[in-house]
């Protein structure tokens, strides 16, 4: 079958290859890919930046973001043939550790948990998948293609989840959600925050479709700097991962904030701070800083709820892009106007 794989830590080492069959040891549901959606780390894994092979092999099927049609499921499982289903990321580690232990892999405290198409395990970017029952995740069929965010969902379903459990230390009744970024995670996060009812601001770089994304969610939209934002958010989900709006977005909190970071960029970035003025506003705010990463089973299943309550039309505007496997290239490079842009393996 053919799969887009990379030697990991090789930069340039990108291709379509024939691979073998996807193995029993995978688990028993056998699925046909219809789409994987590519993400940053993606990217990171095909510069060279970021993923591991198998143990034993050379090259690792990448994907992360699935969206399948079940071939084959055992009788007497959840899941049968023609079924829409999205593969979880991650696996727990071997030993496992007490957060592993408790299916709260996203947790893992001991860092030897595997990540299928980023850490140690084949992905889904390949004509066909096998999977443990336990790890998949039924895609209500009126979502379609759109299916395939339900994985990038899950991350801010993570987010959310996590922001609500911080906010429990104490009264808390947060009015305002500042989300720094407007990409896949950034529109999805505002679009979470707008489902619970909050006042949504959304900064990024610049206006286009990205903004007329947020706006149809009713958030304000700002290409400005945080400082000059006219007022303090109670909560900040940080979609960008650099560094300087981290601190930017945390000095700006309401006393008793929140900020989740939520994106993540690669390598060393030293940046100049002011560590007094945030140490003091963070310690005389009661703030919070903290960062989320992955998702467990709870998040994936919050996901596919908020995507299913979710305007269909506004979630089809976020994938802007279709591409054959074989333009794999096309698909990963990113264009001006791309939001999220998909590996569409009907095609
Ligand atoms: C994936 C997560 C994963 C993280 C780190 C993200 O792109 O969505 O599932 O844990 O990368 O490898």
């Amino acid at each position: 079958m053919r799969a887009l794989t990379v030697i990991p830590g090789r930069a340039d080492s990108g291709a379509v290859v024939e691979m073998p069959e996807p193995p029993a040891a995978d688990g028993p549901i056998l699925v046909r890919t219809l789409a994987v959606g590519v993400c940053g780390t993606d990217t990171e894994i095909l510069a060279g930046d970021y993923g591991w092979a198998p143990d034993g092999e050379e090259r690792l099927i990448i994907g992360h973001e699935s969206l399948g049609e079940v071939l084959e499921a055992p009788a007497g499982s959840d899941f049968r043939r023609g079924d829409l289903v999205a593969g979880v990321v991650r696996r727990p580690d071997p030993v496992p550790c007490l957060a592993c232990g408790a299916g709260e892999w996203d947790m893992c405290r001991n860092g030897r948990y595997t990540e299928r198409g980023i850490k140690q395990r084949h992905g889904y970017a390949a004509e066909r998948f096998r999977i443990e029952a336990e790890f998949l995740v039924p895609v209500d069929r009126r979502l379609g293609a759109l299916g395939v965010l339900l994985e990038p969902a899950s991350i801010l379903a993570k987010a959310w989840e996590h922001i609500d459990r911080i906010g429990l230390r104490a009264r808390w009744a947060p009015r305002s959600v500042l989300v720094t970024g407007a990409g896949p995670i950034g529109l999805l996060a505002a679009m979470m925050g707008a489902q619970r009812g909050l006042e949504v601001h959304v900064l990024a770089r610049r206006e286009g479709a990205q903004a007329e994304l947020a706006r149809a969610l009713g958030a304000t939209y700002y290409t400005g700097r945080i400082a000059d934002l006219p007022f303090h958010p109670d909560v900040v989900l940080e979609c960008t991962g650099v560094p300087a709006l981290v601190m930017e977005a945390t000095l700006q909190l309401a006393p008793g904030g929140i900020c989740c970071q939520a994106g993540v960029s690669a390598g060393e970035k030293r940046i100049c701070v002011d560590a007094g003025t945030l140490e003091r506003r963070m310690v005389l705010g009661n703030q919070v800083l903290f960062g989320t990463v992955n998702a467990n089973l709870r998040h994936y299943h919050a996901a596919a709820a908020a995507l299913a309550k979710a305007d269909r039309a506004w979630l089809g505007r976020l994938v802007t892009r279709r591409e054959p496997l074989e333009n794999w290239r096309a698909a990963v490079a990113r264009q001006p106007d791309d939001i999220k842009t998909i590996i569409d393996f009907t095609l």
